[in-house]
């Protein structure tokens, strides 16, 4: 097991590069599969679920080979059946992706529930629904999602009844190859559902509309390798762009997609950021006390359910009382008995949050209840008296890419240690 160790009080300074989109590399790993040759993929993070994805592809009989740290060469061509059912599958929420996949490239697919972080209620009814749309028979038997599509898919119209980017995702890989026209209304817009439109295309899918509330599909007979390049993670970007403001420093974030994060960067003006925005790289300042706000989280191009924990953190330390109201998860505010250990006001009633700003917070041990509040831990840490242990590393393994090496370059204090496992310590004396 292990901990960071934060301690606060040092703005952050310097320069930071932001890796790969984290939710694009999650779907586009598993679309290889559907290439008739192997795919190129670059720009893809270092996290845990790129790798337990990569180690899912190779039980499966891909050859996974790396060229770089940050690219893969992928041939599926060996595989021959979609089903996942063991552990790895539950350990996170993107192994569904392997339905839509398993559906378009073998007509049938079995892939054991997904899991990932606790966020609440995290149905696939609308997964399931385009996929029935779409022709296939849909079951779940002692926690085994079934798809098959019998004598094949057919192009259909799928309304949504909520915006949802994995089912919008898992709906695109499904139609790519049914017989005909899909059309698919009130999808999700997320820059990361683009990025696996634009992949699908350049394998020869024909895909219009991704980024738009209706993307149209002509189904096509085959899929070949392709080469392909990973949007950077918008959220990452937040996440840095949250830290070097709640520190005071002064920091520049590079390899972004600007556009990708207008929202963020006008709420964080908002609080008291100063950001100038280049091409692929922003500088960011905070240029007065921090300001309360209200923000309701909202589907793509709306404020991110992923930056709620790191934009809390903020606020907390904010003039003024803010409101947070959620709009997409039930259990989004599970770290705030953490912050509240930290000495933040921080009361929540389902699915708002009011937060009083204190003068600073105060260290104290921590957990990560998953991977977003987890980063939120380290920047609260960041900006507290004292030194703060966070625990629960895992959860920020998950998405984000060498999280203390990027901090530690940027000065500030954070060490990983080992902590020692009890059973295996007692084991030792015994
Ligand atoms: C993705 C992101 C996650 C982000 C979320 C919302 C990935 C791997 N994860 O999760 O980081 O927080 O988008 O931006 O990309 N829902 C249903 N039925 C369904 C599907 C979803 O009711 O079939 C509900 C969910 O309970 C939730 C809302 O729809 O309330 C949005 O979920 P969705 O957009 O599907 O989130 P994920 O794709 O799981």
């Amino acid at each position: 097991m292990e901990k960071l160790i934060v301690t606060g009080g040092r703005p952050l300074h310097g320069t930071v590069d932001i890796g790969g989109a984290k939710n694009a590399a999650v779907a586009i790993i598993p679309a290889t599969l559907m290439a008739d040759g192997p795919c190129v993929l670059e720009n893809v993070p270092v996290i845990s679920d790129v790798s337990i994805l990569m180690d899912i592809m190779q039980e499966m009989g891909a050859e996974v080979h790396a060229m770089s740290s940050h690219s893969y060469v992928i041939d599926s061509r060996d595989i021959k059946n979609c089903e996942i059912q063991d552990e790895n599958a539950r350990r996170m929420r993107a192994s569904y992706y392997y339905l839509g996949v398993g559906l378009s490239k073998f007509g049938k697919a079995s892939v054991a529930l997904p899991g990932g972080c606790d966020l609440g209620a995290r149905p696939i009814d609308q997964h399931l629904k385009a996929f029935e749309a779409l022709g296939a028979k849909t079951d779940v038997d002692q926690g085994i999602v079934y798809v098959d599509a019998g004598s094949g898919l057919k192009g259909a119209h799928i309304f949504f009844d909520i915006v949802s980017v994995g089912a919008t995702i898992n709906a695109m890989l499904a139609a790519v190859k049914a017989e005909g026209r899909t059309i698919l209304e009130n999808v999700a817009k997320e820059p990361h559902i683009v990025d696996v439109a634009n992949f699908l295309n350049k394998m020869g899918a024909d895909i219009r509309g991704a980024g738009t509330d209706v993307i149209k599909i002509r189904g096509v007979s085959s899929l070949k390798g392709a080469q392909y390049s990973i949007i950077p993670d918008q959220i990452e970007a937040g996440t840095f762009i949250a830290a070097a403001v709640a520190t005071g420093g002064n920091v520049k974030v590079n390899n972004i997609t600007p556009k990708h994060l207008e929202t963020i960067i006008s709420r964080m003006r908002e609080v008291g950021a100063e950001i100038l925005v280049d091409e692929d790289s922003l500088t960011v300042t905070r240029k007065s006390v921090l300001c309360a706000t209200n923000v309701r989280t909202m589907p793509h191009p709306g404020f991110p359910t992923d930056m709620v924990p790191q934009f809390s953190v903020l606020l907390s330390m904010a003039e003024g009382t803010s409101i947070i109201t959620e709009g997409i998860w039930s259990n989004r505010f599970r770290y705030a008995d953490e912050l509240r250990r930290m000495g933040a006001s921080f009361t929540v009633d389902g699915k708002i949050a009011v937060i009083s700003g204190v003068e600073r917070l105060q260290a104290a041990p921590v957990m990560s209840t998953d991977l977003r509040a987890g980063a939120a831990m380290v920047i609260a840490g960041l900006c507290a008296q004292g030194t703060t242990e966070v625990s629960g590393v895992e959860y920020i393994d998950r998405g984000y890419e060498d999280f203390v090496g990027k901090l530690s370059r940027l000065g500030a204090d954070v060490k990983r240690i080992q902590i020692p496992d009890p059973v295996s310590e007692l084991a030792a004396i015994g």
